[in-house]
């Protein structure tokens, strides 16, 4: 059932190209066939889920804002109940892999008694999320045994490109240009997963730890807190993800010999204040790892490993970088020989609130 994997976590990584090819092929033709009458008379989306599904809406709020200029907020499923109320004039997206999740469920009921609409993307049909919400959209994950997200994660992520893409207005040969790459991600997915060697030489060495620190901007920002909510999920170590820019708000303090700094470097317009950052961490004598291009020669000279990706725009960096993350929890995890498919203390489905 494993498919010649150790773990459901490591075969669910590898699920990854298929699970991108099959949920484009839901809803891309030669055109994106999302019907997008959810969208209609919005002015603003309010985003909700947990954990990692959280972290997917923190994503799509910049694709969303950045591509399609509609004002976006995040909340925590759990949080959202005691937050201003919607109006009918906004547009709620619940993220829920199982579709079961308690609180956010909850906050879909609510949303809905207060007038607004609300969009789930789910992975399982006929879930309670699809009951409750006005319109679903779903990723082709297929089943996730893991307790950690992987795959479904990915397959939200390609979700919200595709939602973002059919409300943008950017000009068509843009558009064209984005789908065009969105449709290789598979084969670039397979290319991280074929070579993941220097991942697993730097989870020895990360197994050795107790603390560690991701950090990452703009888009890179959620890019960290998933890839530390996934280390301290498998492996234990207790590890933090942060806005780049925060470090020197508090976390510098932990800064050291004791303390790896794992980063997310994106070649765009934060890539040099990225940088900084990271010689930053560096004079402060913690290793660096960074997660970066594999045409980026500058980084070499101020990591002490990198995790070399294939080059994508941007946007598809939350892709990139986080299936290198995913690995690099998972051989963290098993070098210290955890339970990595059900971890002390978790549910895959958390159905209480
Ligand atoms: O099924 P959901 O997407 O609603 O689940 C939300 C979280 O419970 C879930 O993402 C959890 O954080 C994962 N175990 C993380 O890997």
């Amino acid at each position: 059932e494993k498919g010649g994997y150790e773990h459901f976590m490591l075969k669910e990584i590898h699920e990854t190209p298929r699970v991108i090819e099959d949920t484009l092929s839901e809803y891309l033709d030669d055109e994106i066939t999302i019907d997008a009458s959810f969208a209609f008379g919005v002015s603003e989306i309010v985003f909700v889920a947990c954990g990692t599904s959280y972290h997917a809406c923190l994503i799509g709020k910049y694709f969303i804002e950045k591509l399609a200029d509609i004002s976006a907020k995040v909340e925590y499923a759990s949080e959202f109940i005691y937050h201003q109320p919607p109006t009918g004039r906004t547009l709620v997206i619940s993220i829920t892999q199982s579709g079961e999740t308690a609180d956010t469920l909850e906050a879909m009921r609510i949303a809905k008694k207060r007038g607004a609409k609300v969009l789930t993307i789910t992975n399982v049909l006929g879930s309670t999320a699809t009951r409750i919400a006005d319109f679903v959209l779903y990723t082709r994950a297929g089943p996730e045994i893991s307790v950690a997200a992987t795959k479904s994660f990915i397959a939200q992520l390609v979700v919200l490109y595709l939602i973002t893409l059919k409300l943008s207005h950017i000009p068509r040969s843009e558009k064209v240009e984005l789908l065009k790459e969105l449709r290789l991600l598979p084969e670039v997915v397979k290319r991280i997963l074929d070579s993941k060697e220097e991942i697993e030489r730097i989870s020895k060495l990360l197994a050795k730890y107790e603390n560690l620190i991701y950090i990452g901007r703009e888009v890179g920002g959620p890019v960290a807190l998933e890839g530390a909510l996934k280390m301290k999920e498998v492996s234990y170590i207790h590890a933090e993800g942060y806005p780049a820019g925060e470090l020197k708000h508090g976390p510098f303090a932990l800064l050291g010999e004791k303390t790896p700094v794992v980063a997310s470097l994106v070649r765009d317009h934060t890539y040099e204040i990225m940088l900084n950052n990271i010689k930053e961490v560096k004079a402060r004598d913690s290793i660096v790892v960074v997660v970066a291009d594999e045409e980026d020669k500058e980084v070499e000279k101020y990591a002490d490993f990198v995790i070399r990706v294939p080059k994508t725009n941007p946007i598809f960096s939350a892709v990139t970088h986080s299936v290198a993350l995913q690995l690099l929890a998972y051989y963290t995890a098993r070098e210290r020989g955890c339970e990595i498919d059900k971890p002390r203390n978790l549910a895959k489905s958390v159905t209480v609130e």
